[in-house]
């Protein structure tokens, strides 16, 4: 992946930084101009920490890989995260008590709300095609390394919530079948709808609120202190993806998308009406049980990746009903046609 674009002065340094060799980077205030509450939506704050957390994936063309352990550039890193740590804790308020065993129940109550904004319905029964290529255009920020952000909590679980874990990953990748491997499901869509299917290639068209879906799973992923939130929200997506999959695909072909464009969402009907189960009890209510300090988090998690969604879709929708793109723009451009 190319470097992204800047998008104010945090991410106008960081880039400066990044296509230098490795050295030291002077401390930089965390967006002295984003409050907690909107720092999940500030751009230049959500593009800042998706560039520090991609030096832990797949990295930057021409950046040196060393920077990924810079202990300055960490410094960095901390700062922005407490800034969208904060924003979090304020947009999600802190879950009701609840007893380990209960956890499971407590998540099937969390997900089964659906007063969120209908973007799913909309994809499915309104959207243009042009609107649906935007979605995937958004999407394809996390589904082209779908899963991999989850991966981090492997070492860092044992028992059932491991082995759990292991089975929905090795669904994720395909059962070790390259061409199976979600994120490949995805370059089909997205060469289906006409899109560029390479790693990264929308991350400068996507607003923070997309970036920041895939910010927080890293925040989750990358702390062992978080590691609780990570299984909560993978066990929200997990059981929040069934009927929009189902939807999606429908949409998809009520758009003339052909079976192969429409794989990704397909497979995901049948997964996750499996996965659902597994997140639930063997993942998240294992968890809880071995460790009930940490009940709250995996319930904080679910709500943080819940609250996401719905910001998300909200952003897509209020843009749509303006007869706007959804996308950044100008300069970060739009889909091609
Ligand atoms: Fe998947």
């Amino acid at each position: 992946m190319k470097l992204p674009r800047p998008r104010g002065p945090i991410t106008e340094a960081l880039v400066e930084h990044l296509a230098r060799p490795v050295h030291t980077v002077e401390p930089m205030p965390p967006a002295p101009h984003a409050a907690p509450a909107d720092a999940l939506e500030d751009e230049d704050l959500q593009a800042a920490l998706f560039i520090c957390y991609e030096l832990h994936y797949d990295g930057f063309d021409g950046v040196d890989p060393d920077w990924e352990w810079e202990p300055s550039l960490l410094a960095l890193r901390a700062g922005l995260e407490r800034v969208h740590a904060a924003a979090l804790a304020d947009a999600v308020p802190p879950p009701p008590d609840t007893a380990p065993a209960d956890v499971p129940r407590a998540l099937a109550r969390m997900t089964a709300d659906d007063s969120g904004p209908p973007l799913a319905a909309h994809l499915q029964r309104r959207a243009t095609l042009e609107q649906f290529r935007e979605f995937a255009a958004h999407r394809s920020v996390y589904h082209l390394k779908e899963a991999d952000p989850h991966t981090w909590a492997i070492p860092r679980v044992r028992g059932r919530t491991k082995a759990a874990l292991v089975e929905i990953q090795a669904d994720e990748y395909g059962g070790g079948r390259a061409e199976f491997m979600h994120c490949e499901l995805f370059r089909h869509t997205l060469r289906g709808l006409g899109l560029d299917d390479s790693y990264g290639a929308y991350v400068d068209a996507a607003p923070a609120i997309t970036l920041a879906a895939s910010t927080t799973m890293s925040l989750f992923g990358l702390h062992r202190s978080r590691r609780g939130a990570l299984l909560g929200q993978l066990a929200a997506f997990e059981m929040t993806s069934s009927l929009p999959n189902r939807a999606y695909s429908l949409g998809l072909r009520r758009l003339g998308g052909d079976t192969a464009t429409r794989r990704f969402y397909d497979e995901h009907v049948q997964a996750d009406a499996v996965h659902e189960q597994i997140a639930a009890h063997d993942l998240c209510g294992s968890f809880a049980e071995e460790h009930p300090g940490e009940a709250a988090a995996v319930l904080f998690g679910a709500a943080a990746g819940l609250e996401l969604d719905r910001r998300f879709a909200a952003h897509l929708l209020t843009a749509w009903e303006s007869g706007e793109s959804s996308l950044r723009a100008p300069d970060a451009g739009r889909v091609p046609a």
